[in-house]
């Protein structure tokens, strides 16, 4: 499969192509979603409640966030894989924000995402001098949900919309190579997609951007309960999981699994001996 560069993505939004990316963190998953031809995979600070349990992105650590990366990088090659900076491995210097995203970089990753506009832009501009190429994340920034008290859509008024479009035009000037919008309004959306080179990304952004992002579990319905306004579930997993678990456990509790075929036999020589010597 062929492997996709940065380039490769500015191509898309050349040529009008929308794309579909989405989370991972594992390595089956990454295997699958490679063979379905996606051009990114981000390893997402998601994974701090998909995969560890948390209520939110800010518990999440670089060494958690390490160990998923490494098993999504050794499950596909030809994406272009995202690691997601947790929370604090990028805010507090450039310093801390080049040595972080750079161990992601040499644990196989291709690209690094970070949440913030102009108040990220130095870091941004650090990063892209170093050789790290940078994915932008802002509206709705979920590392901020305890400044932005909780989860809504942003840029709703004048002044919020102003700032948004500001912080696209200043991640683009930082070196950028595609910006994340998560919870903006869709016209919103629509304009920022129009004023910058680089593709934006939208999750619950509408129609108009140049790709879409979802996380996995919400795509395939791994979430039992709550599914977010933005995310469609393709599949009830949940349920289907949940099924085959329960009716594996009914067939071992009644005797029906394993039969003979499930299992393999000795040589009955040996089996004479162990009887004779035991
Ligand atoms: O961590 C994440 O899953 C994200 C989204 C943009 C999908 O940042």
């Amino acid at each position: 499969m062929k492997k996709i560069y940065i380039k490769d993505l500015q191509e898309l939004k050349k040529s009008n192509q929308k794309f579909a990316a989405i989370t991972a963190y594992d390595f089956l998953s990454a295997r699958a979603i490679e063979e379905l031809g996606f051009p990114i995979i981000l390893v997402g600070d998601s994974a701090s409640m998909v995969v560890y349990g948390y209520s939110d992105t800010v518990p999440v650590s670089m060494d958690e966030m390490l160990f998923v990366l490494r098993a999504v990088v050794r499950g596909a090659s030809s994406p272009l894989i995202v690691a997601d900076m947790p929370f604090l491995s990028y805010q507090a210097s450039v310093e801390d924000a080049i040595k972080n995203a750079g161990l992601f970089l040499k644990n196989g990753a291709g690209a690094v995402k970070l949440e913030g506009g102009e108040s990220v832009s130095r870091a941004v501009e650090a990063l892209v001098g170093a050789g790290i190429p940078v994915m932008g994340h802002i509206g709705l920034m979920p590392q901020s949900i305890n400044t932005m008290s909780g989860y809504s859509i942003q840029g709703k008024d004048f002044k919020g919309a102003k700032k948004i479009i500001n912080d696209a035009l200043a991640l683009q000037d930082a070196g950028v190579f595609s910006v994340v919008l998560e919870g903006v309004p869709l016209e919103l959306a629509e304009k920022i997609t129009s004023l910058i080179d680089v593709p934006t990304i939208g999750i619950g952004s509408g129609l108009y951007c140049d790709g879409q992002i979802q996380v996995f579990h919400d795509v395939v319905g791994l979430c039992d309960g709550f599914v977010p306004r933005h995310a469609k579930k393709y599949i009830n997993s949940y349920e289907l999981f949940g099924k085959a678990l329960s009716k594996y456990k009914k067939d071992v509790e009644g005797g029906s699994f394993p039969k003979l075929k499930h299992s393999t036999s000795m040589q009955k020589e040996i089996l004479k001996n162990i009887s004779e010597n035991n």
